[in-house]
């Protein structure tokens, strides 16, 4: 059976940095996020007798030209769509080949996390075209072995990802649902080249960074925190808690041995100013996950003020204004 997926990337307001189980994905600290309306995956999935091998490509629609291009995914991005199709085929007790194709509305490799809405979508489709039915927990389950951070695309608008001491409590799930509080993510995209060491490799080097234990006893009271602040909707509280778990986070990466150095220029002229602006009575904060982009967080109401400072930078290829959106689901028109 074809079926079509459309799944949000998210934005971590409290990262997951470091895995407790390493082949199952079960990460070291619980996480919180937003989904993004505006950087999301479209994956179509067709299990048949008519593929004698699972075929694998993306739509890639960045390229100068803007022109639409088919293309074959890298070795290691391939070989780990082939196991998430394993993983689904054993689940749903099926041995037929697949074709898969996706597309993204995002560069895909500079931090706006392309694997967490590509193993969302690709799980929701995978399933679906395997015609087995799973709960939104089962799904997210099965989205986090494909990519921690997939399990948080699959739940409505605001996601807490438990990180649970086994595959079966380590899930994720809607704290409230996108309407529930009108946040921006302004995306500010400063570099268009993949990165260089990727976050699965990133992830296993944690411990070697003397600052990690600071980080494993900090982040649950701050997780604590922010579940007040969205609680009470406290947004001053809420941004100061992201920017600290943010600076946490690559404070760990760039001690980590050998260290990972994500941001660029810009990505510190971005953050400089977030402060600055702040100090002049905007509230802004700042986010960035692996990669040079920074995110910007705002309310609805400063979204105009905000674009017209990031107008002011130099060094902006694009950017992403992001809604709370949806999670991952199921749509009518496939992409082949
Ligand atoms: O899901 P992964 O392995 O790509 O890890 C994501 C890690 C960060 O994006 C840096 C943080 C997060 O929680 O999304």
């Amino acid at each position: 059976m074809k079926k079509t997926a459309v799944a949000p990337s998210n934005i971590a307001f409290i990262k997951y940095w470091g895995k407790a189980d390493e082949a199952l994905r079960i990460p070291a600290n619980s996480s919180i996020s937003m989904n993004l309306s505006g950087a999301y995956t479209t994956t179509t999935v067709d299990f048949s007798t008519a593929y004698t091998k699972d075929e694998v490509s993306y739509i890639d629609t960045s390229d100068m030209d803007k022109l639409t291009r088919q293309r074959e995914f890298g070795y290691e991005e391939r070989k780990r769509v082939i196991e998430q199709l394993d993983r689904i085929r054993k689940s749903a007790h099926i041995n037929t080949c697949a074709k898969v194709m996706t597309q993204n509305t995002f560069p895909k490799g500079t931090g706006i996390a392309s694997s967490a809405s590509g193993f969302a979508a690709l799980t929701v489709a995978g399933f679906a075209a395997a015609e087995a039915s799973l709960n939104e927990k089962e799904l997210t389950i099965f989205a986090r072995m494909g990519s921690g951070s997939a399990c948080r695309s699959i739940p409505d608008g605001y996601v807490f990802w438990e990180k649970g001491d086994s595959s079966d409590t380590s899930y994720a799930y809607s704290l409230y649902p996108h309407g529930y509080w009108d946040l921006r993510d302004i995306v500010c995209v400063v570099d268009l080249k993949e990165k260089k060491v990727s976050t699965t490799e990133g992830h296993q080097r944690v411990e070697t960074s003397p600052l990690w234990g600071w980080r494993h006893r900090s982040v649950d009271g701050r997780i604590e925190a922010m579940k007040r602040a969205l609680a009470e909707k406290n947004f001053t509280s809420l941004g100061g808690l992201i920017e600290e778990d943010c600076l946490e986070m690559h404070h760990v990466m760039q001690t980590q041995a050998p260290p990972l150095y994500y941001w660029n220029e810009t990505t510190v002229v971005l953050m400089e100013n977030a402060t600055s602006w702040r100090n002049r009575g905007l509230p802004v904060y700042f986010t960035i996950d692996a990669g040079p982009n920074v995110h910007l967080i705002c309310e609805e109401k400063s979204e105009k003020h905000v674009l017209e400072q990031v107008k002011t930078i130099s060094g902006i290829e694009s950017v992403i204004v992001n809604k709370p959106s949806a999670g991952a689901h199921l749509v009518e028109s496939h992409l082949y």
